[in-house]
């Protein structure tokens, strides 16, 4: 029997992982497996040759430790879904029947697609096609799908934001300085959420918690008034400032994209509070590297998972993360909708336990443990 492998839309730490899981899972089983070039777009026949090679598990011992992917893999081209005027996404026709006309040719009995939201819709499309897909969830903003706990490559993008903000701290202590670093996370903010809490933050800020800046500058100024000498804000690149989200031209294809709320935030907090301050944008430091052993052990299952299900003949299905283990869900149901923090959880009511700032005024978020005294103080005192 021969498998299909392919990874498409942004790279992550953790892919490597994958494909060795699933390469090794298949050669178990006697089978071989072709790894596509540059996402779907190696589903495309080109006149200068194939874009597609034969995976052995010599080949892809050991890359699992490798962040990016072996494979490659691109954010655009011929399958990027359009949503046509009924809503509906879809992919170019021609383009369709010459990914099916490939897969045929090449007699695979299934296609595993490693991927995030729009791969995966991709991947949907093709199974309604009634080609034999697999996806897998891949994202660092862990925001792909409410069926999985967690996504690989996000734990590594938290592991470096981490060390980055510990990093960052030590000139924000030695200089007084309000530091902001912007996190990525799309429209989510577990990045934001999990290394804001890692790296003792003092503010973080998220989309699923509209936050309001006069806030913020109160409760800032009673941590300087209570002697702290740096303040570390984490800012995740889709949070609105004043509602707005804060987006940059991308000069070649003319997207707009999330970026820029870190520059913003810092020239305001440092007009209205009177210190100096600087901002990081982490950017996509969170994407490259080898992948924490979280990330290459969660690939490795996902690839393995991927297999059983093609052994299974369980197509049109996502694997998922559920508790601790390893599972399935329809492709479908994966993508139905984002996986976001909701405030009410019980992870942002720990953050609000240790101290962290989300600028609301929701109830519990107004007392700040002052860390340079030993009484506690009330924010709004101020
Ligand atoms: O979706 C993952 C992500 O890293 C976003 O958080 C970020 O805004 C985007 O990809 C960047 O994509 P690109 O690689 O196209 O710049």
């Amino acid at each position: 029997m021969i498998i299909g492998i392919l990874n498409s839309g942004g790279d992550c730490p953790g892919i490597n992982a994958v494909i060795e899981g699933f390469v090794s899972a298949a050669y178990k089983r006697g089978w071989r497996v072709i790894g596509f070039h540059d996402g779907f777009e190696g589903l495309l026949p080109i006149e200068s040759g194939r874009r597609y090679e034969l995976l052995t598990p010599q080949g892809t011992h050991k890359i699992r430790a490798h962040g990016g992917t072996i494979l490659g893999t691109t954010s655009t081209g011929n399958f990027a879904v359009r949503v046509n005027k009924l809503g509906r996404a879809q992919v170019e026709p021609t383009t369709m029947a010459k990914a099916k006309k490939t897969i045929t040719a090449l007699g695979l009995q299934a296609l595993a697609v490693i991927g995030g939201n729009g791969s995966a819709r991709t991947a949907s499309l093709l199974s309604e096609e009634g080609l034999p897909v697999i996806s897998i969830p891949k994202t660092i903003n862990n925001d792909l799908c409410p069926a999985s706990d967690y996504t690989f490559g996000f734990q590594s993008a938290v592991s470096v934001v981490t060390e980055s903000i510990d990093r960052i701290r030590t000139t924000a202590n030695a200089h007084q300085r309000i530091m902001v670093i912007e996190v990525m996370g799309d429209l989510s903010g577990w990045i934001a959420l999990h290394s804001g809490i890692s790296s003792a933050a003092d503010v973080v800020l998220i989309p699923e918690i509209p936050f309001e800046l006069d806030h913020v500058v109160e409760c800032i100024k009673a941590r300087k008034q209570a002697g702290q000498r740096e303040i570390i804000v984490v800012v995740a690149e889709g949070a609105r400032l004043n509602g707005q989200l804060i987006t940059v031209r991308n000069k070649d294809n003319g997207n707009e994209r999330l970026g820029g709320i870190g520059n913003r935030l810092c020239h305001e907090l440092e007009e209205r509070v009177g210190i100096e301050s600087r901002y990081c944008v982490l950017g996509h430091t969170q994407r490259g590297g080898s992948p924490c052993a979280f990330d290459r052990i969660l690939g490795l299952r996902f690839g393995v998972e991927a297999v059983k299900l093609i052994e299974q003949n369980q197509f049109g299905r996502s694997v998922v993360l559920q508790g601790l283990n390893v599972g399935s869900v329809p492709i479908k149901e994966a993508i139905a909708a984002p996986r976001i923090i909701h405030a009410d959880s019980q992870l942002v009511r720990t953050a609000r336990d240790l101290g962290i700032i989300f600028g609301d005024r929701a109830p519990g978020s107004i007392s700040s443990v002052d860390h340079t005294s030993s009484t506690s103080t009330d924010e709004t005192s101020a």
